[in-house]
């Protein structure tokens, strides 16, 4: 990623935090933790990919990298100014390039986004932790709709930040961001395949990898 691209990114998370929610784009090893269930995905057929929330294309670099010719590849990003860099993106880098044709950008809210056909792999950058519950559980729902039978959902949430904020924040963003967690937990106790520990990015994180039953 350019130093144009992390600037860009701290100038939204300056003028939009609320859902940029991250001071720095995802390191490259985040970005390859979030993209495990596309690499080890059987290939039959081409395949269906969403993303939500790329930003900058932190992650969308190595989706990209693992695209085939017939894969559908999908973004959903609320930022018009992130729909830019990534439209630029895929206009000027070689690799990119290569598979615009078959990438859409979709500049809208993930819960006004409507597709043809859910995906078989999702993958989401979105900052669960800054929203109200309300929100969370909309964007959750509308997430797990994209996701067809047997396919898989990953998201990442920043190490610890609930338990640090819960002990120093304000008693309202304690009881939200505890409601938010008991939310996700309940939520995906029986889908979670897997999780993986990323220390290697600002902050460390967690990226957890859900299948919904086929
Ligand atoms: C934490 S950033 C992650 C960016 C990138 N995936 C990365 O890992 O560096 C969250 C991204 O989600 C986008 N976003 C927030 N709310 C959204 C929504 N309701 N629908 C679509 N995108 C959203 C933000 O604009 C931002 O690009």
């Amino acid at each position: 990623m350019s130093l144009l691209e992390q600037i860009a990114f701290f100038r939204e998370f300056r003028r939009r935090f609320e859902t940029t929610g991250s001071i720095l784009p995802s390191s490259r090893f985040l970005a390859r933790a979030m993209t495990e269930p596309l690499r080890a995905h059987p290939r039959p057929r081409p395949l269906r990919i969403l993303e939500i929330g790329p930003g900058t294309g932190a992650v969308t670099g190595s989706i990209v990298s693992q695209l085939q010719p017939g894969d559908v590849f999908d973004l959903v990003e609320i930022n018009e100014n992130f729909v830019a860099v990534l439209k630029n993106r895929f206009e000027s880098d070689g690799a990119w390039r290569l598979r615009a044709a078959q990438s859409t950008i979709h500049n809208c809210p993930l819960q006004a986004f409507q597709s043809t056909a859910p995906y078989d792999v999702v993958i989401s950058g979105l900052p669960f932790n800054n929203f109200p519950m309300s929100l969370v559980e909309e964007l959750v729902s509308a997430s797990w709709g994209h996701v067809a039978p047997g396919a898989t959902y990953s998201f990442f949430e920043y190490m610890f930040v609930r338990s640090v904020r819960c002990s120093v924040g304000a008693k309202g963003d304690r009881e939200r961001l505890t409601a938010i967690e008991s939310y996700l937990q309940g939520r995906f106790r029986d889908s979670r395949f897997r999780r993986d520990w990323v220390f290697a990015n600002v902050p460390p994180a967690w990226v957890q990898h859900l299948r919904k039953e086929a």
